[in-house]
């Protein structure tokens, strides 16, 4: 007895076609034009497309930040993320300094633990490589992606905090030509900005509009181009995380058209929301808006789009990192670099794409489906296990009907965040069923599982299938 989806049209990122899928013991055991119903419970997808679960590279659940931490965690957040389509996230787990990954990949499996409602893996932050000339950092990174932990995230940004120099950088990134992780780089000169920022405060300037005036676009191109050059010197594939900008994609696409792996994602606040529409005065209102990279100029978003039909950008994450702004947004109320950086998003990624992409005719349905899930998969190895409708995926499976309307606003979303950073938009197709490992998950926006049935995934280490 299985659940065969019958009627729907199935959309891969290679393909569609009109055709059923039959889920058997939580994977995908067969997709035909046509499928025998007889013994299996039928779900009628007649008018609906039948897609691979969501896949968000890119979240930050219960994520200590600034003398805060960010408001969904593992439950509320992953809850969120299924209701929206999306069937795993990747996570990052934080090393903090002077501590082992090992440490850090315990701290967030445990948070994880009983709480995450889908699949979920793990990137590592790497903060430090410890003593011996990085020799343990390196054992260390190893050893993560025995765990499944195959990539780690390295900062450009947050001197004091997060930042680490060139030499730590280009260690790591030596160090997936040998095990195959993949480095992912947070790419702005954190140290130039400092700069503007130390003296944007001595001038008085602390409204939030200052996060974003003292992060130019050039630091974020400069730090691209010197991530991108380190990972040519060590030959490896690198990935630059939230890339915001139309410099910084510059940097990405002058690599790519040289034949370097060079891979990278945007988000949907960088391509669809502006500073001149968000952020326009020194209202404190828009601490909302306050994320890094910040929200750019208008003019940078049809190259972004543009970067994403051409395959300059490969995948569109959210970046989900939740602060409420009663509260915690409140800490900066003075001071611009005391606001805890991070926005809500991770349930509304699909809608957004699907309605300002597909519906808008900037990117077809295949195209759709392999910057949200598919390229993910791959890129962060987990193909074709996720990422994919075929014979012996896992059945995560969203039947998503392409005429639903739906009004985004923080008073419906199940985010645990008191605002949305697309309030009042309306969007046209929604997630209609769910299937997570072939579980009904998500029935008409309401979440049907449990706590804690989200399970871990261990990733496979392809970095060196990009050369
Ligand atoms: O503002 C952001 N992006 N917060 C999360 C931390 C990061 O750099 O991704
Ligand atoms: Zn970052
Ligand atoms: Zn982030
Ligand atoms: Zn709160």
């Amino acid at each position: 007895m299985g659940t065969l989806i019958q009627n729907g049209t199935v959309v891969n990122a290679d393909g569609i076609q009109k055709a059923d899928l039959l889920i058997e013991k939580g994977k995908i055991s067969d997709i035909q034009s046509r499928l025998d119903p007889a013994s299996h419970e039928v779900v009628d997808a007649e008018g609906l497309l039948v897609l691979p679960g969501g896949i968000d590279a890119h979240t930050h659940m219960d994520m200590p930040f600034g003398g805060t931490v960010s408001a969904d965690d593992f439950l509320t957040g992953t809850r969120a993320a299924a209701i929206g389509g999306t069937t795993t996230i990747i996570d990052f787990a934080i090393q903090a300094r002077g501590t082992r990954m090992r440490d850090a990949l315990d701290i967030w499996r445990a948070k994880a633990a009983g709480k995450a409602c889908i699949d979920y893996g793990l990137h590592m932050i790497v903060t430090d490589l410890g003593s011996d000339n990085g020799k343990q950092g390196m054992n260390d990174m190893d050893d993560m992606v025995r765990e499944g932990v195959t990539s780690f995230k390295l900062f450009m940004a947050y001197p004091n905090v997060l930042m680490v120099d060139d030499g730590t950088i280009f260690k790591a990134l030596r160090q997936t030509a040998k095990n195959g992780a993949l480095i992912c780089m947070h790419a702005e000169n954190g140290s130039a900005i400092d700069v503007i920022v130390q003296q944007a405060l001595a001038e008085g300037k602390t409204a939030p509009i200052y996060h974003a005036l003292t992060r130019p676009t050039k630091a974020e191109a400069e730090a691209v181009h010197r991530s991108i050059a380190l990972a040519e010197m060590a030959g490896v594939p690198v990935y630059i995380v939230h890339l915001s900008s139309e410099d910084a994609l510059n940097q990405v696409r002058e690599a790519r058209d040289r034949g370097l792996p060079a891979f990278a994602e945007t988000c949907p606040q960088y391509l669809l929301l502006s500073l001149e529409e968000h952020m326009p005065g020194e209202s404190f209102e828009e601490a909302k808006y306050v994320f890094t990279p910040p929200l750019r100029e208008k003019k940078n978003q049809p190259a972004l789009w543009n970067g994403l039909v051409h395959d300059h950008l490969q995948i569109v994450s959210t970046d989900h990192c939740p602060f409420c702004f009663a509260d915690q947004k409140q800490l900066g109320k003075d001071d611009f670099t005391k606001i805890p950086n991070g926005g809500p998003g991770v349930e509304n990624r699909l809608q957004l794409l699907y309605h300002f992409g597909v519906n808008a005719g900037k990117i077809g349905l295949e195209r759709f489906v392999e910057i949200t899930s598919t390229a993910p998969a791959r890129i962060f190895g987990m193909y074709p296990k996720k990422g994919v409708l075929a014979k012996g995926s896992d059945a995560d499976v969203v039947l998503w009907d392409p005429e639903a309307e739906h009004l985004i606003s923080a008073t419906t979303h199940n985010m645990r965040c008191d605002f949305s950073m697309f309030e009042g938009w309306k969007v046209k197709g929604n997630a209609r069923k769910v299937f997570s490992r072939g579980e009904l998950v998500v029935d008409n926006g309401r979440y049907l599982g449990s706590a804690g049935r989200g399970e871990y995934v261990r990733r496979e280490a392809r970095g060196g299938a990009w050369r």
